[in-house]
This record gives structure tokens, C-alpha cells and sequence, in this order.
């Protein structure tokens, strides 16, 4: 019988402590023949790829192509109808989504999520407190020791602003910042779950040049961390900045992968954005 691999504990500079396998998987994520229709449309046609860790991979395509869709598959939101997700060498398919989000996979959304009643820090303390094995109601609990266990929290959550140079901010209503102030957060909120890896989606849509930059910054930092992540975007000047590799959809399967320059020369990449511009 094959002995489990070797694992150990890995911390971040961030904090994000995590195991890992000793002998790293060739793949983080690898995502095999996914197909999934919405009635006669077919979403994902057999899309297979395979994402390496600790990079920054870009999946673009045109508008309608599955990408969206295949982060809800991945992340658990919708039960593909074939093909398997596997993460860090782990069969994550169908799983419900707090699971996959506790084997260290999480996915933030198109348009940023969070309580616009709390406060930008008490909505990234929230996130903090949804850590493995710890309910909520006992991150609010008033015993001392769970007072203990807000205190730090809160200094975690400090710390995520400091990080995101968003202190200035951090007792304001989520629901009065900027657009792009949002989608600091929303990264800062993802990051409080300490992931291994992280699906953006559109992270910098509707965003000015020089956030997207920022985030830009932010997101690459991450990696220098350790973090691995997937990075739906339209914005090829942020995708070409930032991205290590990158994988092209079409009509529901992979295109391509490749670098920036060799998925952006590449003449089938081409016809695919044309064609649906026609
Ligand atoms: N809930 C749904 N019900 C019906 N059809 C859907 C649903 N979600 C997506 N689709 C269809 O599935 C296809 C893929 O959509 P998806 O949103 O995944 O594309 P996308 O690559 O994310 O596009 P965009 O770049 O515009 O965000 C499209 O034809 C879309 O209309
Ligand atoms: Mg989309």
C-alpha cells in the first residue's frame, strides 16, 4: 500500500500557515474534461487544464467563453456534469464550497461581496473568524477567552489593512468606499481564510488604471508569499503584468496555455476574440 505523503506546516510571510506535500505536485489544480450546460447551452465543453503553484495563471477568453462558470465549478458553487477537479492531488469535485474553501482553495467573486454594515475591519475580522474547525459563534462569544481570540483577530485584520495601506479606512462602512477600495478588501477578505491558492475573478473590472496597478502589486506580493492563483481578467495590461502563464478559453474548453507573449501571438487567440467581436 503507498505510504501518504510526507507533509509539513508551511507559514507565510502574511501568516498563511498551510501543509504541503514535500515533493511538490507538478500541479496545484488540475481540471479534467469539465463539462456543464444550462439548459440547450453548453457552458463548459470539456475544458482541461493544469495549474502549477506559486504562480500568478491568467485565464482569459471573450465574454461568454465559461470562465466564470468554471470557478463555480471549481469552487463548489455548481456540481459540474463531467469531469473531475483535483487540488494539491485531492479529488475536491462536487464538494460543497466551504469544504474546497478549507482545503485552502477560495474564489472571490465578480462583483465584491461583504456586509455593507460593518465596518472594513469587522467585515475582514468575520472572514478571520470562519477558520477551520472555529464556529462563528464562538469568535463571538463574550468569555475571556474568546475575547482573547477577538483581540487577535482584530490585530489580523489590522495587519491585512496595513498590508492593503487601507488603515486610513478601517472603521468606514464597507458600503461607503470606493469601487476600488472594495476590491482591496475583497482580496483582504480572501486572505484572511490564509488560502493556498485564490480564483479571482475580474479582480480589477471597473477599477482606474492605477489600482489595477495596485492590486496588481498586491497580487504578485501574495505569490512572492507562496500563494498560488487564477486570475480571470479582461484587463490584458494587468494580465500581461502580473501573470506567469496563462490559459485561454473558447466556447467552453481550453484553447491554449502559455506565456503572455505566446497566447497573445497566437493566431487561434486571435480569431477567438475577433470572431466574437464580429
Ligand atoms: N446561470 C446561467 N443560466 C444560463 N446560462 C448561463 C448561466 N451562467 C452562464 N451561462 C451561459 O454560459 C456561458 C458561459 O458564461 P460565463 O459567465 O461562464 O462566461 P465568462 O467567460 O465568464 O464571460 P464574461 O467574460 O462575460 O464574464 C454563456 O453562454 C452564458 O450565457
Ligand atoms: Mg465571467
Amino acid at each position: 500500500m503507498p505510504l501518504p505523503a510526507a507533509r509539513r506546516k508551511e507559514r507565510s510571510a502574511i501568516g498563511a500557515e498551510h501543509s504541503v506535500t514535500s515533493v511538490a505536485p507538478a500541479a496545484l489544480l488540475e481540471i479534467d474534461g469539465l463539462r456543464l450546460s444550462f439548459g440547450g447551452v453548453t457552458a463548459l465543453d470539456g475544458v482541461s487544464f493544469a495549474v502549477r503553484p506559486g504562480l500568478i495563471t491568467g485565464l482569459i477568453g471573450p465574454n461568454g467563453a465559461g470562465k466564470t462558470t468554471l470557478f463555480n465549478a471549481v469552487s463548489g458553487m455548481i456540481r459540474p456534469h463531467a469531469g473531475r477537479v483535483r487540488f494539491d492531488g485531492h479529488d475536491i469535485t462536487g464538494l460543497p464550497p466551504e469544504r474546497i474553501t478549507k482545503a485552502g482553495l477560495i474564489r472571490s467573486f465578480q462583483i465584491a461581496r461583504g456586509l455593507p454594515t460593518l465596518t472594513v475591519i469587522e467585515n475582514l475580522m468575520l472572514y478571520g473568524a470562519e477558520q477551520p474547525g472555529e464556529a462563528l459563534w464562538q469568535a463571538l462569544t463574550r468569555t475571556p477567552a474568546m475575547r482573547r481570540r477577538e483581540a487577535l483577530l482584530r490585530e489580523q485584520a489590522w495587519q491585512m489593512l496595513q498590508r492593503l495601506e487601507l488603515q486610513p479606512v478601517a472603521d468606514n462602512l464597507a458600503s461607503d468606499l470606493s469601487g476600488g477600495q472594495k476590491k482591496l478588501i475583497e482580496l483582504g477578505r480572501v486572505l484572511m481564510r490564509r488560502p493556498r491558492m485564490i480564483l479571482l475573478d475580474e479582480p480589477a473590472a471597473g477599477v482606474n488604471p492605477s489600482l489595477a496597478r495596485l492590486l496588481g502589486g498586491h497580487i504578485r506580493s501574495c505569490r512572492d508569499d507562496g500563494i498560488s492563483f487564477l486570475v480571470v481578467e479582461h484587463n490584458m495590461a494587468l494580465i500581461g503584468d502580473i501573470c506567469d502563464e496563462v490559459v485561454v478559453m473558447a466556447e467552453g474548453r481550453c484553447l491554449m496555455q502559455g506565456s503572455f507573449a505566446e497566447v497573445r501571438n497566437d493566431h487561434r487567440v486571435q480569431t477567438a476574440y475577433m470572431g466574437r467581436a464580429a
